[in-house]
């Protein structure tokens, strides 16, 4: 089986289970970006820094110069101090609360992309107190939706997220009648895990047909922020370790067809992070069943939810032995029957102490960790 390189002899001494990070990796990734995007100076790549919060993956990424979308003053409060810059941080999420409101304000972030009127009256309000205006987007729930997986579509009528196109123009009026916001421009976002060009190409569509009529209206629509959702390949982490974004691009390049010099901004999580990093974990028990051969081993769903919670594929590889390959069913040790990670996994046969790597885990993972049973949250690798 191929798989990929890990430093297993400076893994002593790390406690398992713990993440590693491939910063050469991530390196790599972030140039690819910045040559895609080298040919577009209107296009604007905002991270998502729900996908991955270490601090370590933050500052690199904002050395890069991108921007940050933020979902929480959690993310605003660790991009700023990663140094990701006020301006060029964007503020999601249908549910801010007047302290993270307040904190935005505060920081001078860019843009507030804002999901319904109650939540444009409180930053209105907000912005009142503090002498501020704040510049808003209004998300738009476009009704598109992506091949990807139910849990992670977003853009769908009957979501929680955005505003459905008949309640549109009201929200903008009240947009840009309070006297302390600002309205700037559109919000969209249609999931997550996305690998299908059409589906990118459906949302051009529809900002296509909305741009013109909103401007008749008499709006004005000054950038438009098409979200994320850019997928990878969790089969083959190691001959497709960085995602095709000059495709990407391309799609938007070629399909959104908006007067010159709109801005046109991206918040790619995923695309950027999920590749650098592995969860590693140790072999405790090889037990044998009636049927199956069980595979336990220290991590768990606590680590690493994505199996558990969307039945999630990530690869999974034997990094300490050579051996024919076994089929396993990889488990952890939490008590719920859905802390699998793989079931009927062909990995080198394994031993107790063996480490293992369950790849394309650096977006979703670390970041969705939890403390259930008393687990500590894990450490992590970083290798330059
Ligand atoms: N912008 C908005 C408004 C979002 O809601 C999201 C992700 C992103 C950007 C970044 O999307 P990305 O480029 O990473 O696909 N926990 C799930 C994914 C949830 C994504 C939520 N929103 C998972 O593990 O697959």
């Amino acid at each position: 089986m191929m798989k990929g390189s890990f430093p297993v002899e400076r893994f002593q001494g790390m406690r398992t289970p713990f993440y590693y990070y491939d910063i050469k990796l991530l390196r790599r990734t972030l140039d690819a970006l910045e040559s895609a995007l080298s040919q577009s100076p209107d296009f604007h790549v905002h991270y998502a820094v729900k996908a991955n919060f270490n601090p370590d993956i933050l500052n690199e990424i904002a050395a890069r110069g991108l921007g940050a979308d933020c979902v929480s003053g959690g993310e605003i409060s660790a991009a700023l101090a990663a140094g990701f810059r006020p301006e060029g941080i964007v503020f999601a999420g249908v549910g801010k609360s007047d302290e993270e409101i307040t904190t935005a304000l505060n920081a001078g972030i860019a843009r507030f992309n804002c999901e319904s009127i109650p939540e444009l009256e409180v930053i209105n309000e907000i912005a009142g107190q503090l002498g501020k205006r704040a510049a808003v987007s209004v998300r738009v729930n476009p009704d598109v939706g992506a091949h990807t997986h139910a849990n992670i579509t977003t853009g769908l009528k009957e979501n929680k997220f955005g505003i459905n196109y008949e309640q549109l123009p009201e929200v903008l009026n009240t947009a840009c009648k309070l006297p302390n916001l600002e309205f700037k421009g559109l919000h969209f976002h249609i999931g997550s895990q996305i690998l299908e060009m059409q589906d990118f190409v459906a949302l051009c569509n529809r900002i296509n047909e909305l741009y013109p009529e909103l401007t008749k209206a008499g709006f004005k629509v000054v950038d438009i922020n098409v979200g994320g959702g850019l997928g990878i390949n969790y089969q083959h982490p190691n001959h497709l370790s960085i995602p095709d974004f000059e495709l990407y691009f391309d799609t938007f390049r070629k399909h959104l067809k908006l007067p010159v010099g709109t801005q046109v901004h991206f918040e790619l999580g995923r695309s950027i992070v999920a590749q650098c990093g592995s969860l590693i974990t140790r072999v405790l028990y090889v037990k044998k069943g009636t049927t199956k051969t069980f595979a336990i081993v220290d991590g768990s769903m606590t680590e690493l939810i994505r199996p558990a919670l969307y039945k999630a594929y990530h690869r999974i590889e034997n990094i300490t032995s050579d051996e024919p390959e076994e089929v396993y069913d990889v488990v952890g040790p939490v008590c719920e029957s859905s802390d699998v990670f793989l079931k009927e996994a062909s990995i080198d046969r394994c031993h107790r102490g063996d480490l293992l790597a369950i790849r394309s885990a650096g977006a979703y993972g670390e970041a969705m960790a939890s403390c259930y049973n008393c687990h500590p949250l894990p450490q992590s690798f970083i290798d330059r």
